[in-house]
């Protein structure tokens, strides 16, 4: 997730409002920032690593002449945050600069074919090829308009993206195009803009357009003109008058970070799997080679490395070892060494007990692979190999969002890892990849048609004095990931455990009406889980049960259910089963007049550059 931004101005530069609307959006990235300006046929840029405020306070963001220009706030997906990487990305002439925000999953081998037709490259970034690809199709045909040449541009591409275009060719437009990543255009007497979101100029004008994915959009002071790609079909379409405060905006309509993260997912899962294969492919090469492999991480990334062990087991037939990372030194501190691997799993890439276990496994010489969303972080500088999740920003402290990404990359990795392995068939590797790539889709169904009933659940047992969070197998990480939400946010005690354990003690809490959730996916586990609910309805216990749709058996012994839609491969089911667990700790958040996004005591670990 990065922003972009840009306007045509008909007075005064547009600079100093680029400056101030890329702070708006700066939400959606910080690693670096770019500007580019086109005055008297010519183009200038300026862009380097760091926050808003720190590329300004040396560069001098406001100092560009002209009144037309594209910006950007990067969050690294590809490339580390250094300089070259930031955006705009410009041709060999340096005279078509672009901004994007997306992943073009094709870049490598366009690259590639670009390089062997002489384009020099300078970055590592995928959007490079974008300003390339433009000028290669107007070297083919010099009269072919800018708009044409990116229309020819973007048919290349595979990937998502919202790009934006000028050229010191034809210095009164700016063209921008979309598939799959946000993009509106801002209109008044003035001035048109562009954004990925809102916020960004919305204290300039409140009359926006909505771009669809496959068009393609010329801007200029004469208006804005809209096309189908496809066809190049004009596409008429009237402005909507916004009626969203600032705050409003930069949660695009949604009362909290939190709530905005969880209808996030989908993208988010759709970005995983658009991973870089041969990282993929690198790092089951490593996990293959290993003797022990321990999945390192604090609080929710360790909850997906749990529920990763029970995937690298069932299909690669890997042992792994989660560790909470707090306790990874006194565990095996003393006896990691050369022929350990460590996959610390973090959302920040600089939390402290995740990254001192790492120290300690390094100067034993074990190799340290990284999964993280923040590209640049220490993490990605101290493994061996890292995957970047591609989440974007989370602002939330509670993690939503990044859990699912985690858990959709470790599967990849460990069906990759199973078929180097030859333990699955073609045709169940088949399924599973088809299934993961279904898994978007389902999550968007299980919040359009859940959040209500988590609503209801949450207001029914917002003054329980404990809860009780159960599952079995691969669903017990999960059962925890339930608990810990509604803890850090409801400030609800909440005990979780693995439903056979439930003898063995904690069921003597049990009283009538003691809230209990079971996470009921039909895997091997189903049969056991309903004795174990059966267990606690016999003690008078209220169930609350997260289940298959067409689950009738536990659906009849609930006293509340939330549904996932059915056929769901066991090893993928903590991603949607962990969903309405997450609505209901939100719900229950807000219903006890607490902020979910801001959970007292606690603070969203940060990259420090
Ligand atoms: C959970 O909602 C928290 N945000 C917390 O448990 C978090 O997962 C943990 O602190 C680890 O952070 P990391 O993934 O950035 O390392």
């Amino acid at each position: 997730m990065c922003g972009i931004f840009g306007c045509i101005l008909k007075d005064g530069d547009a600079a100093p409002l680029m400056h101030a609307a890329l702070k708006r959006l700066e939400y959606r990235g910080y690693d670096s920032v770019g500007e580019a300006t086109l005055n008297n046929g010519q183009l200038y840029l300026k862009k380097d690593r760091g926050k808003i405020d720190e590329v300004h306070k040396v560069r001098n963001l406001d100092d560009l002449p002209g009144s037309i220009g594209i910006g950007h706030t990067r969050w690294a997906t590809h490339g580390a945050p250094l300089e070259v990487n930031a955006h705009p990305h410009v041709d060999c002439r340096g005279q078509i600069a672009v901004v994007h925000n997306g992943i073009i999953e094709n870049y490598a081998e366009l690259e590639l074919e670009l390089q062997n037709r002489g384009h020099n490259f300078k970055s590592k970034t995928d959007t490079e090829v974008i300003p390339h690809l433009i000028e290669e199709a107007q070297k083919n045909n010099s009269s072919l308009s800018l708009r044409d040449a990116v229309i020819e541009a973007v048919k290349r591409l595979q990937g998502s993206y919202a790009i934006a275009v000028i050229s010191a060719r034809e210095p009164d437009k700016i063209i921008c195009a979309r598939n799959e990543s946000p993009l509106v255009i801002g209109i008044n007497q003035n001035a048109v803009y562009f954004a990925s979101d809102i916020p960004a100029f919305l204290p300039l004008t409140n009359k926006a357009l909505m771009v669809d994915d496959g068009e393609i959009v010329t801007l200029s002071l004469e208006g804005v003109e809209i096309r189908k790609i496809a066809d190049s079909r004009i596409v008429p379409r009237e402005p909507k008058i916004i009626d969203w405060t600032p705050e409003m905006a930069v949660k695009q309509g949604y009362p909290h970070f939190m709530l905005k993260e969880i209808y996030e997912q989908p993208e988010c899962l759709r970005n995983t799997l658009r991973l870089q294969e041969h990282y993929v492919d690198l790092m089951a090469t490593f996990l293959d080679r290993a003797r022990e492999v321990y999945l390192v991480a604090c609080g929710t990334s360790y909850h997906a490395c749990w529920a990763a062990s029970y995937m690298f087991s069932k299909l690669a037939f890997l042992p792994t070892y989660p560790v909470i990372a707090s306790e990874f030194i006194e565990q095996h501190g003393k006896s990691v060494n050369i022929d350990s691997t460590i996959l610390a799993v973090s959302q920040s890439g600089e939390t402290a007990d995740t990254l001192a276990s790492v120290n300690c496994a390094r100067q034993r010489a074990a190799t340290i692979l990284g999964l993280t969303n923040a590209i640049g972080s220490t993490l990605t500088r101290v493994s061996r190999v890292y995957i970047g999740q591609q989440s974007g920003p989370e602002i939330g402290v509670a993690a939503t969002k990044t859990f699912t990404s985690q858990l959709s990359v470790m599967s990849q990795l460990a069906l990759r890892l199973a078929k180097k392995r030859g333990k699955v068939s073609q045709d169940e590797m088949d399924y599973l990849a088809e299934r993961l790539k279904k898994l978007p889709e389902t999550v968007e169904t299980i919040v359009q048609t859940q959040e209500e009933k988590a609503k209801q659940i949450a207001e029914k047992y917002k003054d329980a004095k404990t809860i009780f969070f159960l599952g079995r197998g691969i669903s017990t990480p999960t059962a925890y990931e339930g608990r810990l939400k509604l803890m850090e946010i409801a400030y609800v005690p909440a005990i979780a455990f693995a439903a056979g354990e439930s003898k063995h003690g904690p069921i003597s809490l049990v009283e009538p009406g003691f809230p209990v959730v079971f996470v009921c996916p039909r895997d091997e586990t189903h049969k056991t889980v309903i004795g174990n609910i059966m267990e606690m309805k016999a003690r008078g216990a209220s169930i609350i049960a997260v289940i298959e749709e067409g689950d009738e058996e536990i659906k009849n012994l609930a006293d509340d259910y939330l549904e996932v839609p059915s056929g769901i491969p066991e090893v993928l089911s903590p991603i949607p089963f962990v969903v309405p667990l997450q609505l209901v700790a939100y719900y229950m958040s807000v219903d006890r007049g607490h902020n979910p996004d801001t959970p007292r005591n606690l603070a969203k670990s940060v990259t420090v550059k």
